[in-house]
């Protein structure tokens, strides 16, 4: 249809209304900008890792902590299913059981109902032993109340998984070194925590949850206190993991941007999945 100058005019008003509406709404032209970025995710190309067989299958599980006699509904029914390589990001507000999914997901905590199954195990049928063993060979933690041992040298602290495991001192040791290396650590092999800055600090607990080859590896927060380029290359360093070793990685962060380069986000929101 061909318009007059006059209609074209009348839509082009109608256009710069709404865009002045949309920035008042906001308040200022640069907060309407961040906003739009914010909010403007690009469609993701499909991830090739989702055609691979499903790792994980979390079927309707709920956590509910009873504190004196209150009752805390942590989770309150989360299904989801990961494949195996595939790179997940938990988001969410605090509070909203990103940390309590990641507990039971790796074994660290029984839900209250539903079930878990990884790698074909329920792990609920798992007790004790078992599931130490099933944990120590399946999971590997980037947690933040896991720290590193502050009075043995990195290498020590990466061996540690291998010597729950009895892998003799002769096969942990080359191994422990190889992961420094493979993390950007290759220099601080015999260094102590204390001798290095939060992001290297990070990148060897990433080595030493890699010691036993884990086919998932679960990171709670793990660039929280690092500056945004440590947490770069952090995030790099998960990439490069999952295609190098084919490790599945499921991290915590309340980072949009971080949460962006995963290859799906699962927000959280007050127990239950949005
Ligand atoms: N051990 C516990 N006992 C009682 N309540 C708990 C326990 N752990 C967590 N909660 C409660 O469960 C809810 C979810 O907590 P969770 O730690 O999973 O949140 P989160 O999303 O990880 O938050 P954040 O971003 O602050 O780390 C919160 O209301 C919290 O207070
Ligand atoms: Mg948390």
């Amino acid at each position: 249809m061909i318009q007059t100058g006059g209609q074209q005019h009348e839509q082009l008003s109608s256009t710069d209304q709404k865009i002045q509406e949309f920035i008042q709404a906001f308040g200022s032209t640069d907060a309407a900008i961040s906003a739009i970025k914010h909010f403007s995710t690009k469609p993701k190309a499909p991830s090739i890792y989702a055609n691979n067989p499903v790792i994980m299958q979390v079927k309707d599980i709920t956590r509910t902590y009873k504190i004196h006699r209150q009752k805390v509904e942590a989770l309150r029914g989360v299904s989801l299913e990961v494949h195996t390589g595939e790179f997940v990001a938990l988001t969410g507000a605090s509070g909203s059981g990103k940390s309590t999914l990641l507990q039971l997901i790796g074994g660290l905590d029984q839900p209250t109902s539903g079930s878990i199954t990884i790698n074909g195990t329920d792990i609920q049928r798992l007790r004790d032993k078992k599931l130490s063993e099933f944990r120590n060979q399946t999971i590997g933690f980037v947690f933040q109340f896991f720290y590193l041992q502050p009075f043995l040298s990195l290498r020590t602290n990466v061996e540690v998984p291998g010597m729950f495991r009895h892998v003799p001192r002769k096969n942990r040791s080359p191994r422990a070194k190889e992961l420094l290396e493979r993390v950007g650590l290759s220099e601080y092999v015999d260094r102590l925590p204390k001798e290095l800055s939060g992001g290297q600090i990070q990148r060897a607990a990433i080595a030493r949850a890699l010691l036993n080859e884990p086919k998932i590896l679960l990171a709670d927060e793990p660039t929280g206190n690092l500056d945004k380029r440590n947490s770069e290359e952090v995030i790099k360093l998960f990439q490069t993991i999952r295609k190098e070793l084919g490790t599945t990685v499921i991290i915590v962060t309340h980072n949009p941007e971080i949460a962006a380069q995963a290859d799906r986000e699962i927000q959280l929101s007050d127990g239950v999945i949005v």
